[in-house]
């Protein structure tokens, strides 16, 4: 069966409606138009776009990605061509293909999110959703710097809300000790939802150098090594029911997608997994469904947050 035939693998989080729950994570699925080759990415729930800032951005020096456990390690720093980029190249081609577009936002302070925007404002009609950037751990300025701090989480998303009419999602770090405080000001902010996690801080030396293996010493981690500490995260944030949550974090098969759905995530994120198998949102997307029907699961929507835990 395919997902177009069946309703009960629709998911909703807040007002955002999505035709099933995979979401492609930001950065890691450009805006999709690659994928497209290789199968139909319209069919996805949703993709959430690279982070997008007002002007270009160049990253971090490299090397910038570097492999380790059962996981990747990236100091990309958030480069990006600007948001006029992402209107002129992309959005032609996402407006004819028809993808379910959350566009990633970054800024370095609320006034950035601000001019961005207002930018963003004449693209609206053609955006599911916005996700705010507050949680990327390889940058100075902006990213987790501003999401750990719950006022500036509440004013970032107030700002953002008042000028667009579309939802807004706040994207979090696992790299923060309050995520519930920092969930709520999100919410009395206008959020909608919340993705969680990023990448979790990490490193690695290389041992006949002695040097750091990446240009920015220390990087993100993201694959499943990182699954567990997702797992946990988001089962102890759905208990708080402030939110929905858009589940990711080394997301590798349909049984790991079926896991985050159970620890309370109303849809799930594929990330990493798009750079070893080209066609994991389809695939994924298909177990879910054959596990929905060999379980007789009508709707997907309840078996969220159902693990059984005492
Ligand atoms: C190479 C790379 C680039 C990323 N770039 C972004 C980004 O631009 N914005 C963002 O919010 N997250 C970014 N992320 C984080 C992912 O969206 C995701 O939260 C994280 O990788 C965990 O999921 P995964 O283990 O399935 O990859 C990036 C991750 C990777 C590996």
């Amino acid at each position: 069966m395919n997902s177009n035939d069946n309703p009960g693998i629709s998911v909703k989080l807040g007002s955002i409606r999505l035709k099933n729950p995979i979401v492609m994570c930001s950065g890691t699925f450009s805006s999709g138009i690659e994928y497209n080759n290789f199968y139909d990415v319209s069919m996805l729930g949703a993709i959430t776009t690279k982070s997008f800032s007002l002007k270009p951005r160049e990253g971090n020096k490299p090397p910038r990605l570097c492999e380790t456990s059962a996981g990747l390690l990236n100091s990309i720093g958030l480069q990006n061509e600007g948001i006029d980029f992402f209107i002129y190249e992309h959005l032609p081609f996402i407006k004819r293909e028809r993808f379910n577009t959350i566009l990633s936002m970054l800024g370095s302070d609320v006034n950035e999110f601000s001019d961005l925007a207002v930018k963003v404002r004449n693209i609206e009609e053609n955006l599911i959703a916005v996700e705010l950037n507050l949680s990327c751990p390889n940058i100075e300025k902006g990213g987790m710097s501003l999401g750990l701090i719950p006022e500036e989480v509440e004013n970032v998303t107030a700002t953002v809300r008042k000028i667009l009419n579309i939802p807004v999602i706040v994207k979090l770090s696992p790299n923060i000790e309050n995520l519930p405080e920092i969930t709520l000001r999100a919410k009395n902010g206008g959020a909608e939802a919340v993705s969680l996690i990023n990448t979790v801080v990490g490193m690695a030396i290389d041992i006949n150098t002695f040097k750091p293996k990446l240009g920015n010493v220390t990087g993100g981690l993201s694959g499943p090594a990182i699954k567990p500490i997702a797992l946990a995260k988001i089962f102890n944030l759905h208990k708080e029911k402030i939110l929905p949550i858009i589940g990711m974090g080394g997301i590798f098969s349909w049984e790991d997608a079926i896991e985050f759905i159970l620890a309370g995530s109303s849809a799930v994120g594929l990330g990493t997994v798009n750079f070893v198998d080209l066609q994991a949102g389809k695939k994924i997307l298909d177990g879910i469904i054959d596990f929905m029907n060999n379980k007789n699961i009508l709707n997907i929507g309840d078996i969220i947050g159902k693990v059984k835990a005492g």
